[in-house]
């Protein structure tokens, strides 16, 4: 029987992604800070790529240094379905359908386990990608939240799926490329701002499809969401959704003291840049990067490199070896490496917020991946916008269209050529011709800040959620008590 106490245990699953992984990483030391006790899980194989990465061959805790400051929160790894070894990133789709069908039965072992040995665990912090929540949750009486790691339009994008299906916006043979305007809380978007799962022509059946169609119907019975969001960044976007769901933005969840207080989880092991960076004058530098998951062609590859070389600024480049695939490690142009010497700087990783924060960078050339641009906007570091797939096509829209904190690399469907590149890197390291965008990103950065201090709105609602999720913790234990004594 369990305990009457209302103190929250939650069980918190990451998605097996590094850009999921650091968001739910920084909950956990927030939640655990606000006397949560925490139970994290990671993969196996994300586990052992993060031991690698901090050098060390045996498996290693990475919470060893929050529990000695007292932070309770145990380490945990479960198996994704794969043997350690797999290539994960080469055999995408066949991943995600093991991460469809095989890996519930793996959590429901585990979850099972960790229930039986510790009944004081109430509640389950899930990743909204995953499609097993409502099953594990009921089985187990935990208490449901989800945690959605992207902004919220991209949140109703894919809770409105239907809504843009019988309009002809998605899976339609309509093809239409007309503005939306119906999605509640969004004034307007374009086909082309959709994620790329919802832009899809041809296969809407892939793997990642038939995840996001069960997460998305599983959703709706979520008991809290929570997103790592800023709610005045999206106001009429929440609001909207918060009609339907229980819904708190309490983004960004960074690391304690952002640049000092943070566990390394990465996947890859990190150059240190801070002594490159220190020479180099204020403002001068254009930091590059595309992220942890996506992939680019060596076409694109070598007009980005060009397009670097022809605006002669001083750049940093992360490349990650399977940047184009694990079994192509041979993309730069030949000779590339040694015409920039000096001012350019190649690693294969490094600790993002460590050079952004740096104040000789000027400019941030990404992804758009939703980390990437909180990170920025804390950093007061303007955007040059280069979206490759998923959300990153939605997150552009914020940035250059919503909040105009940025711009695009190249307009949309035209190609990338190294000449238009190179104008672009040079108008926004360049701070008089960029002064807009720069005075916005402030504008932005004080908004940021402003939520995240002790009266702001992402922690009066983390506040809020932290004494709704108590309350519905003992009602359940309730219930449970209720259904129990009438056994008995
Ligand atoms: C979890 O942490 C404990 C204590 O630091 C350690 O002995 C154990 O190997 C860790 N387990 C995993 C799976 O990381
Ligand atoms: C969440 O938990 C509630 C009970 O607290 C249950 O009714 C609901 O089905 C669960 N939903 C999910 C998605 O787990
Ligand atoms: C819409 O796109 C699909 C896939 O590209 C194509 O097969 C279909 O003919 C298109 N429909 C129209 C009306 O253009
Ligand atoms: C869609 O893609 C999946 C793999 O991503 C493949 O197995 C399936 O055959 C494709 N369906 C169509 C209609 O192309
Ligand atoms: C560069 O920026 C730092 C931090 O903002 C500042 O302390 C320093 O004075 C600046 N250096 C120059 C030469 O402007």
């Amino acid at each position: 029987m369990r305990e009457i106490n209302q103190k929250p245990h939650a069980i918190m699953f990451p998605y097996p992604l590094q850009g999921h992984v650091i968001p739910f990483v920084n909950l956990a030391l927030k939640l655990a800070s606000n006397g949560f006790s925490i139970t994290f899980v990671n993969t196996e194989s994300i586990h052992h790529q993060i031991s690698k990465a901090r050098g060390h061959t045996i498996d290693q805790d990475i919470f060893s240094e929050a529990r000695k400051s007292r932070l309770d929160i145990r380490n945990v790894t479960v198996n994704d379905g794969f043997p350690i070894g797999f290539d994960r990133s080469l055999n995408h789709d066949q991943f995600f359908e093991g991460i469809l069908h095989v890996f519930s039965a793996h959590v429901d072992e585990l979850v099972g386990n960790l229930v039986r040995e510790n009944p004081k665990i109430n509640c389950l912090i899930v990743d909204t990608f995953y499609v097993w929540p409502s099953m594990i949750a009921e089985k187990y009486n935990l208490v449901n939240i989800s945690f959605f790691t992207e902004p919220a339009l991209v949140f109703t994008l894919y809770y409105h799926m239907e809504l843009l299906r019988n309009n002809g916006h998605f899976a339609s043979s309509e093809n239409r490329t007309d503005e939306i305007n119906y999605i509640p809380g969004v004034k307007y978007i374009m086909p082309t701002d959709l994620t790329s799962y919802l832009q899809a022509k041809d296969n809407i059946s892939t793997p990642v499809h038939r995840i996001i169609y069960k997460s998305f119907a599983n959703i709706k019975k979520a008991d809290f969401i929570i997103c790592n969001t800023i709610q005045n960044l999206e106001t009429e976007t929440i609001s909207a959704i918060q009609k339907n769901q229980p819904f708190y933005s309490i983004g960004p969840v960074f690391p304690p003291g952002f640049t000092t207080g943070s566990i390394s989880s990465s996947l890859w092991a990190e150059s240190d840049c801070t002594q490159w960076l220190n020479k180099k004058p204020n403002g001068s530098v254009l930091y590059v990067s595309f992220g942890s998951y996506a992939h680019i062609s060596k076409d694109v590859i070598e007009e980005i490199a060009n397009g670097l070389l022809l605006s002669e600024v001083n750049f940093i480049w992360v490349l990650r070896p399977d940047i184009v695939s694990s079994d192509e490690t041979d993309f730069l142009p030949v000779g590339f490496e040694n015409s920039i010497k000096g001012r350019g700087l190649i690693v294969s990783w490094c600790r993002q917020i460590d050079v952004i924060s740096h104040p000789a960078v000027g400019g941030f050339l990404t992804h758009c991946g939703w980390n990437s641009i909180l990170e920025s906007i804390k950093c007061g570091v303007p955007l040059i916008c280069y979206p490759l797939l998923t959300d990153q096509f939605t997150n552009r829209k914020l940035v250059v269209d919503d909040l105009k904190i940025g711009i695009n690399l190249c307009d949309k469907k035209s190609i990338l050529l190294r000449e238009g590149v190179s104008e672009k890197i040079k108008y926004l390291i360049n701070g008089e011709k960029s002064e807009d965008v720069r005075e916005q990103v402030k504008k932005v950065r004080k908004m940021l800040e402003d939520a995240m201090g002790t009266n702001g709105l992402s922690e009066i609602n983390f506040n809020q959620f932290n004494k709704d999720l108590k309350a519905k913790i003992a009602e359940n234990i309730e219930v449970a008590r209720k259904i129990y004594n009438g056994w008995h």
